[in-house]
């Protein structure tokens, strides 16, 4: 068939080198002698030197460490850059973006909410331009889009390797390739030619048979694999899907699925090379792309070997997975739509929601909002208009330009949806709702994360997770037991009125349209070394970094030098920790190119103390006082008292948010120390860089050492600093941790 195309891209930057992967490919086969996934083709052909990686063979996957020089970098906000401009270089080694997606506040709508947070950001996006042009990276505008949408529609490309500042970069495995979030300082890695370092992550093989139907979306597939697998089920692995379950589902929704595999704390997602993604390619004006990677799924690079083995083998039959609903608090809690009312009713909680909120990185595709306007319409010809407020966030200015052109905005503004900017706004907490501070409520979503304040500042608020069709449907009822596949509406004719399953389509017919021409980049743009980067020395915004100093040794505050110190426990954390509870989002975004400032945010710390079980409280026992985390671990530094925190599972779990590593470094320890059962796989690499961290093997759980131990303002010893630590208990026993 004929595919429209939008507009055609210059494809010189974004063609992976497939010629030289493959040459690589073949030999990493010739050391390991045996049938590869497809994670670790593309994973082991951007290996900077594979004979001296791979020429002992033996197992890789889960053991060794991998150099690796990924082809592209995506960067959000000021924090990569600020570190990219401490390396001191004229240009960047890899092509990369930078785009200003999270600082967007959702108020009343998409005009006035991106001017205001124009004026209201401009110091932050003049730098991020001005940055930009200096140093030769593509700068995405306020207004162009979310990052996420804007790789997958412009640089994404199969078989690539990219790295992005963001936990949700795998959303660019929809097109078959390995993109994964990082940190600044790993970002700026790559953008310094210094070889990238991960160990290599094992494989899970997904393999999807059968068909979906009705209402069942590819979103439905992630958050019931989510309730599967959990937030950490994917920990130090890649999420590989197989079968002629992947062939029928649309690049996007693949993407939507890759999205949502950092909510079980996978590296990545991928799916092999299909017919689906060429006609995307195709569509969005990468037709050169598509005949590359045509050629290069030929020579067998875009999918698994036969008779590969992975480290873990899930099967999921399309036909069988229900439309389902997540949360409230964490991803991982699944309850099918059909049990949704009882699980409601069984919990307490009342029979309502109060918004529904549709778009985002995660589904905000054109398929998607066709699909919902299918609903709307239905809807409209019965009377119906939406019972709570209905927001939706296009993902994208080609989107949005197109679902306007093509009338899906019209169908959406007819039941009373709100049209926000092309940016995160409520997804990253930028969303000013005052009606509900400090009241219980409840949201329904099409995003991805669901931590407690999330969305609206509010920790009372409970953010269900849902496919865009769902949340749409709902927000016609606005009860959470409303099941849209079974349930009827009553309407004021005494009528009852029930949807039909909705249809969307992937392509438009009309090819896509760009939109506002402003919103775009000169692509490939040289650098210009004569643009002066502006910091004034008194901004609130922006602040050069300087070096922290050591843990340990010459100006740690360390009285023992390099010798390991004792430590005394901070506080022992009940629950989940993730980086949205150490370093709160929403209105301290702003201060995510100002160090000094956005430590503040510290004090807001939704950490639980396990002693007494309070929010941000911690004790110290040598006053017999108490105040919050960061006042008493202030008052450790000021004895030149080391300190650990002790953690659970996870630790660092969701956002890519350095911050919540920099942060207790930077604003409150000089020697400080997590333990924790595990770590969240960005959280530990950014903790690399600041706060040492101590892993616990699962037989060593931080929580079953016994309230005296790992009480608060407990002493743990630590033996020497190598790869496994002996720590001497109180009681004469001894364990050990592993570095
Ligand atoms: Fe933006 Fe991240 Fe949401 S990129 S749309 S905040 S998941």
């Amino acid at each position: 068939t004929q595919i429209p195309i939008s507009i055609e891209k210059d494809c010189s930057t974004i063609t992976p080198p497939y010629d030289s992967l493959i040459e690589k490919l073949g030999r990493v086969r010739n050391h390991l002698k045996r049938p590869l996934s497809l994670a670790e083709k593309i994973l082991y052909s951007h290996v900077v030197d594979p004979d001296q990686a791979f020429s002992s063979g033996g197992k890789i996957r889960g053991e060794s460490y991998l150099q690796l020089r990924p082809e592209r970098v995506a960067m959000q906000d000021a924090s990569a850059h600020l570190q990219f401009m401490s390396a001191g270089l004229a240009q960047s080694a890899v092509p990369a973006s930078i785009h200003c997606d999270h600082l967007i506040q959702a108020v009343e709508g998409a005009e006035s909410d991106l001017k205001r947070s124009i004026v209201t950001n401009q110091e932050v996006f003049d730098f991020l331009q001005s940055a930009a042009a200096k140093y030769g990276l593509e700068f995405w505008r306020p207004g162009s889009g979310i990052i996420h949408q804007i790789v997958l529609e412009n640089y994404a490309a199969p078989g690539m390797l990219m790295l992005g500042t963001d936990s949700h970069t795998p959303n660019a495995g929809g097109l078959g390739m390995l993109a994964i979030g990082v940190g600044g300082a790993d970002a700026v890695d790559a953008m310094t030619a210094t070889p990238w370092e991960l160990k290599a992550p094992k494989v899970i093989g997904v393999h999807l048979t059968g068909k979906m139907g009705g209402w069942t979306t590819p979103k439905d597939l992630i958050l019931h694999l989510a309730g599967k697998l959990t937030v950490r089920g994917g920990t130090g692995s890649i999420l590989e899907y197989f079968g002629p379950g992947v062939a029928s589902q649309s690049c996007t929704g693949l993407a939507t699925i890759a999205n949502m595999g950092a909510e079980v704390g996978a590296t990545t997602s991928t799916f092999p090379y299909s017919a689906r993604m060429r006609d995307y390619l195709i569509a969005t004006g990468r037709a050169p792309v598509a005949k590359a990677a045509d050629r290069a799924a030929a020579q067998g690079f875009l999918s698994p070997d036969e008779g590969i083995e992975y480290d873990q083998l899930i099967e999921i039959d399309l036909s069988k997975v229900e439309p389902t609903i997540n949360g409230p608090f964490t991803p991982d809690l699944s309850t099918p739509v059909s049990k949704f009312g009882e699980f409601i009713k069984s919990q307490g909680w009342k029979d309502e929601f109060s918004a529904g909120l549709i778009g985002s990185c995660t589904n905000s595709s054109y398929e998607d909002m066709t699909a919902v306007a299918d609903l709307a319409k239905q809807a409209k010809a019965a009377g119906l208009t939406t019972k709570v407020p209905f927001l939706c966030t296009p993902g994208s200015e080609q989107v949005r330009a197109t679902i306007e052109r093509d009338n899906v905005t019209s169908a959406l503004e007819d039941v009373g949806a709100v049209v926000l900017a092309n940016a995160c706004g409520p997804c990253i907490g930028q969303w000013k709702r005052d009606d509900k501070q400090g009241e219980e409520n409840a949201i329904l979503t099409s995003f991805n994360r669901n931590f407690k304040s999330r969305n609206d500042g509010n920790k009372l608020t409970m953010n269900f997770l849902a496919s865009p069709t769902i949340v749409t449907a709902m927000a016609f009822s606005g009860k959470l037991s409303f099941n849209p596949m079974t349930d009827s509406i009553s309407l004021p004719s005494g009528e009852s009125f029930k949807f039909q399953p909705p249809h969307g389509r992937d392509l438009p017919t009309d090819g896509f349209t760009p939109g506002n021409g402003e919103f775009y980049p000169i692509r490939n743009p040289a650098p210009q070394p004569e643009v002066n980067i502006v910091i004034k020395p008194d901004s609130q915004r922006l602040e050069i970094l300087e070096p922290f100093g050591s843990h340990f040794g010459p100006g740690s505050g360390n009285p023992r030098g390099l010798e390991l110190p004792s430590m005394k426990v901070l506080l022992r954390v009940r629950g989940k920790c993730t980086t949205d509870h150490i370093s709160a989002a929403g209105p301290w975004l702003k201060y995510k190119g100002h160090l000094t400032n956005i430590s503040e945010n510290l004090r807001d710390t939704q950490a639980i103390n396990d002693e007494g079980g309070e929010m941000n409280v911690a004790f110290d026992k040598d006053t017999n006082s108490q105040g919050t985390i960061p006042e008493i671990a202030k008052r450790f530094k000021a004895r030149n008292q080391p300190w650990a925190i002790i953690v659970d599972d996870n630790y660092g779990e969701g956002s890519a948010r350095e911050h919540a590593a920099l942060q207790p470094s930077f604003s409150i320890v000089r020697c400080g120390m997590i333990i924790a059962r595990s770590f969240a796989r960005i959280h530990e690499t950014n903790l690399k860089n600041s706060v040492l961290r101590l892993f616990a093997d699962k037989a060593d759980t931080p929580h079953a050492w016994g309230d005296v131990e790992t009480g608060n303002g407990a002493e743990i010893k630590l033996q020497s600093l190598s790869q496994r630590i002996n720590v001497n208990k109180s009681d004469g026993d001894s364990f050990q941790l592993s570095i």
